[in-house]
Formats: structure tokens, sequence, C-alpha cells
């Protein structure tokens, strides 16, 4: 019986990182943030100064020095839990990430989060690419405004600057971009059930998926 997992993908701030930790606790399964291995890449590279197209970005994808623990995110030791979530950061995560040889680099690292009990998985490829046999998929949106109006809001809880226009403009382009790139764009799969949350609560929403993994049995 393989270890089963719960695959989440979606667009940007949609909330689907929060919905996944909440389903991952309620479960007692293990959680992969695949973005914040994307947003890692990219720090580095524009700590290096390097372009993405550079050849140096995959260098740094295949021995990322990367360490999670109690919710603080590390490269090579540096506290970076807010630095990778910075707009630059964010812009920068989607482009290294249209880049295959990046994407490749990353498998085997996002694989080795499926160990017993199980493993809620989030990202834009997780039921397409990483596990593609996924027992529950599930392709989380919401409207751009209500992600824009999310993402602010995290923002300025953690005192970060942020504009709504710039946000939503930027929410934008990195959609356009995710979902049109040749390499695991972000697409709805016809086996992933589709939740809407613009108008839901993250409680509503974790519902959802529970009894949607529990439909399954
Ligand atoms: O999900 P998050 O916004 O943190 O991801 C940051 C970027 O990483 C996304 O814009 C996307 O381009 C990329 N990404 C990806 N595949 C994943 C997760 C994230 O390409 N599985």
């Amino acid at each position: 019986q393989p270890v089963p997992v719960i695959a989440i993908d979606g667009p940007s701030a949609s909330g689907k990182g929060t919905v996944a930790a909440r389903v991952a606790e309620a479960l007692g399964f293990h959680y992969l943030d695949s973005g914040s291995l994307y947003r890692l890449v990219a720090l580095a590279a524009l700590k290096a100064g390097l372009a993405e197209s550079d050849p140096r970005v995959v260098d740094i994808a295949r021995h990322l020095p990367a360490a999670f623990e109690a919710g603080v995110v590390r490269l090579s030791g540096e506290d970076v839990t807010d630095a990778i979530r910075s707009e630059a950061c964010s812009v920068m995560a989607s482009k290294v990430a249209a880049r295959s040889e990046v994407r490749d680099a990353l498998l085997d690292r996002q694989r080795a989060y499926r160990r017993p009990p199980g493993l809620v998985a989030e990202g834009r490829d997780m039921g397409s690419v990483v596990f593609p046999d996924a027992g529950t998929k599930v392709f989380l949106t919401a409207s751009v405004e209500a992600r824009a109006e999310r993402r602010y809001k995290q923002l300025m809880e953690k005192g970060l600057p942020a504009n709504i226009d710039s946000l939503s403009q930027d929410l934008r382009e990195r959609d356009e971009r995710d979902a049109s790139r040749p390499v695991a764009p972000l697409k709805k799969l016809p086996d992933a059930t589709e939740l809407e949350t613009s108008e839901m609560t993250v409680d509503q929403a974790v519902s959802f998926v529970l009894d949607l993994v529990g439909a399954k049995g």
C-alpha cells in the first residue's frame, strides 16, 4: 500500500498553503510547501546576483542548503522565513521555476517528503508531475482580487511594504507565467476537484478537503 498523498495545487496566494498545513495537522500527515523550495532557489540566486537563466541557478537547486523546522525556513543556516515571501523573491521564484533543469533538480527532494502516515503537498504540479498517483487532488483557486487582498494582509501583518495594485498586477503576471510555461504549467487536472475559495473561510476550505479525503476512504 503506497503512502497516501493529498495534492493541493493552485495559483499564488490562493490560500492553499494555509489550507494544506491545516489539513496535514488534522490528519497527522507530513506537509510539503513546494513553493518554498523555488523561493529558496530564487533567494540564493538573488543573493549571488545571478540572472534566472544563469547555469549556476541549477547548481543552487541541486545543492540547496535548506532546512525547515518549527515554522522557520533556513538557507545556509540563516533564518529566511520572511525574506523568501518578499515580492522580489516571489517574482524571481516564478522565473527560476519556469526552467525544467531547476524543476528536475528539486524532484527527488520533494518526493522524499512522502513518508508514513501520509503527505499533504501543495504547489503547482503536485498532482501532475511530482505525485501523479496522489489519491486526492484538489485545485484550489480564488479570484485575483481576493488573493491580492489576502497577500496584502499577510505582508502588513509582517510589517513588510505592500501596495494592493502592484500586488494584483504581480499576481496576474505570475499566474500568466505559471500557466503558460511549457514545463509543469499550472492547470486543473481532469482528476482534481476544484475548490473556489474567494467567499470561503479557511475553516470551510479545510473541512471541504477533509470531507473529500474521508469520502475517498
Ligand atoms: O506557491 P508559491 O507562491 O510560494 O510559489 C512560488 C513560485 O514557485 C510560484 O510562482 C511558481 O512559479 C513556483 N512553483 C512551481 N511549482 C510548485 C510550487 C511553486 O513552479 N510546485
